[in-house]
């Protein structure tokens, strides 16, 4: 179990902001294997005041994907109180604020893990979202900026100070970016020093490596990000490790097709069928990576221009079961 604020998940195993990816389709297909909480992509504060239509697709919600949590990107308290006003009428029940982005397009306007660099100011945007909001504040952090400046405990302990309900860490610095080894150390670090729960990130690719990070850190729970690209069934295989120690036999190929077919439909209904397809592509890869065989498929399914297609190439996988 963990309690974040008012919300309490049955198991400790969040769904990751991650952009371009956790749209409501995808937020839908991982939680009915079990994601308890997920968040929608980053989204910019200012995007939000300015009322543009791609952020209000990214705001779209349905009643079962709750909880869902929002995540802003901003350095700017007056964007993010507009942000506040301009959420007003969305579903959701928490706020995530982003400051580990290491993307240079959103560091160099000073936002996401830049914010690294000024712990205080992370605290400072905290107590004004606090301060503002109806749901509880989160705050998703990194190890640091580069290897010379690891201050995570510094920035949590700011981020505390502001009354956030969870901190979440990437143990990695931001100039690490997604590669190099994850640092435990400083995510243990991180949660001796705070008394709020502590979700980890980094390398939550499979139940051992979700297992190795609860035993190295003493987190409170972690994230599940890239180990969910193409993989839904990492939830139910988690979901049940920690309950028994057993592991789930491997999704057969009739229920891979079944999911995938479901996403692939979900998809179209969000954007329609041009921008759907498009969008569905880095999925179909996702989804047969690791199955033999399956790369004159990859390169159909990009060819495929219809819904129809595009289903045909996801039967064609039965061959392959
Ligand atoms: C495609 C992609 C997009 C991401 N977008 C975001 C984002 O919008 N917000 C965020 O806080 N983290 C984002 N992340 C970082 C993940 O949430 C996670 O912290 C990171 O991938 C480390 O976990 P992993 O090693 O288990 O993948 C993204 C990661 C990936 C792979």
């Amino acid at each position: 179990m963990l309690k974040i604020g008012n919300i309490t998940l049955s198991v400790p195993y969040v769904l990751a902001p991650m952009a371009g990816v956790s749209d409501l389709p995808f937020r839908i297909v991982t939680r009915s294997f079990g994601a308890p909480l997920a968040f929608t992509e980053m989204i910019d504060a200012r995007a939000i005041s300015n009322h543009e239509q791609r952020t209000r697709h990214m705001l779209a919600s349905a009643p079962e994907d709750r909880p869902l949590g929002i995540q802003l990107l901003g350095n700017d308290e007056e964007y993010l109180v507009k942000a506040l006003e301009g959420i007003e009428g969305y579903d959701f029940d928490l706020l995530d604020l982003n400051a580990a982005c290491p993307t240079p397009k959103v560091t160099r306007k000073g936002k996401g893990a830049a914010l690294l660099r000024e712990p205080h100011r992370v605290g400072k945007l905290l107590k004004v979202l606090v301060d503002h909001a109806t749901v509880p504040v989160t705050v998703k952090i990194r190890a640091g900026w580069d290897p010379d400046s690891v201050n995570a405990r510094e920035v949590a302990l700011c981020a505390e100070d502001a009354g956030v309900s969870a901190l979440f860490i990437h143990g990695r610095t931001r100039t690490q970016g997604y590669s190099g080894t994850v640092d435990y150390r400083i995510i243990k670090e991180v949660k001796k020093a705070l008394t709020i729960p502590v979700i980890a990130s980094g390398d939550n690719l499979s139940v051992h490596s979700i297992k190795k990070m609860f035993d190295e850190t003493g987190c409170d729970g972690v994230v599940i990000a890239r180990g969910s690209l193409g993989y839904p069934w990492i939830y139910r295989e988690v979901i049940r490790f920690f309950q028994d120690g057993t592991l789930c036999e491997k999704p057969s190929m009739d229920e891979r097709i079944a999911t995938i077919t479901n996403h692939l439909n979900l998809v179209v209904k969000h954007y329609g069928e041009k921008r759907g397809i498009s969008c569905f592509h880095k999925f179909f890869i996702w989804y047969t990576r690791g199955l033999r065989g399956t790369k004159p498929l990859r390169v159909s399914a990009f060819r495929a221009d219809t819904q129809e297609e595009l289903l045909n190439v996801v039967e064609e996988l039965r061959r392959f079961g």
